[in-house]
């Protein structure tokens, strides 16, 4: 997920959440208003029907008669309507609700942009970056820039995936450990840099032909083979592609440890070591 996409995720959720929030406030107005009461405005003095007198006089004579009231006499008042008065107690009541409210609802926008963050920083990348799928550039620039005039090899360095890219014989991988692992492509093999003793950063060292770790002194041949010292395993590497355009793809998110072996497929030391 990219910085544009996440943002737009988080976008969207505050304003789902911002909706709910006003949502909520307006049926609790609502519900407050009801507990309290509204004014019946089709509720007036003159909409008011009274029915006629039944008046029984001596020897059952019977007459009707409207009711004596002076005031229906008067001209009825404007319908004015009726207004509630909120008291203290629940006008504080209604001012603390929506206190309440509007913290629960930033409370919750933030905890939705903090959790909209948080996946899209534990996203796998899916390209670009380390832990996704890099670029190593064209094949045959790759294999032109592994050897010296001389016919050394000097790796090829791609810092964006912390890997040393380096030549690998392809007639060499079956039957070997690396068989099926698809670390091996167009004759290349990405090696991590990182040294699977404790971590440090293993350096190539040109005059051997191989990686050797400054820290506690663990070797490694050209094919990243463990040589010596107190790495438990091979180098890790990653597994490799090449696409439609003949480029090195590199997916560092395919990471393939080996186990120590007998038979190596490169020959080391080849001069001095450097350590
Ligand atoms: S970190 Fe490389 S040998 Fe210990």
């Amino acid at each position: 997920m990219s910085a544009g996409q996440a943002a737009a995720l988080g976008i969207g959720i505050f304003a789902v959440l911002s909706a709910v929030a006003v949502f909520t406030l307006a049926w609790r107005r609502e519900q407050i208003a009801r507990r309290v009461g509204k004014p019946d405005k089709g509720m007036t003095r003159t909409s008011i029907t009274r029915p006629k007198l039944t008046l029984v006089g001596a020897g059952g004579a019977v007459a009707e008669a409207e009711p004596a009231i002076a005031e229906e006499e008067a001209p009825a008042e404007p319908a004015r309507p009726a207004q509630q008065e909120l008291s203290e107690t629940e006008f504080g009541a209604t001012r603390r609700m929506f206190l309440n409210r509007s913290v629960g609802a930033a409370f919750g926008a933030f905890m939705g942009f903090f959790a909209v963050t948080s996946l899209a920083f534990m996203w796998p990348r899916l390209r670009g970056g380390f832990g996704g799928r890099i670029d190593a550039g064209n094949v045959d620039d790759i294999r032109a820039a592994l050897f010296t005039p001389e016919g050394r090899i000097e790796p090829f360095y791609v810092a964006e995936a912390k890997t040393y890219v380096m030549p690998f014989d392809e007639s060499l991988v079956a039957g070997s450990d690396f068989e099926g692992l698809g670390v091996v492509a167009g004759g290349l093999v990405g090696l991590f840099q990182k040294c699977v003793h404790l971590g440090c950063r293993v350096p190539w060292c040109a005059s051997s032909q191989g990686f050797e770790c400054p820290c506690h002194g663990s070797k490694y041949n050209a094919h990243g083979e463990y040589e010596a010292g107190p790495a438990p395993r091979n180098l890790d590497r990653f597994v490799l592609e090449i696409d439609e355009r003949n480029h090195l793809i590199i997916n560092t998110g395919a990471v393939r440890d080996t186990a120590r072996a007998k038979d190596k497929t490169v020959g080391y030391p080849q001069g001095v070591s450097c350590i």
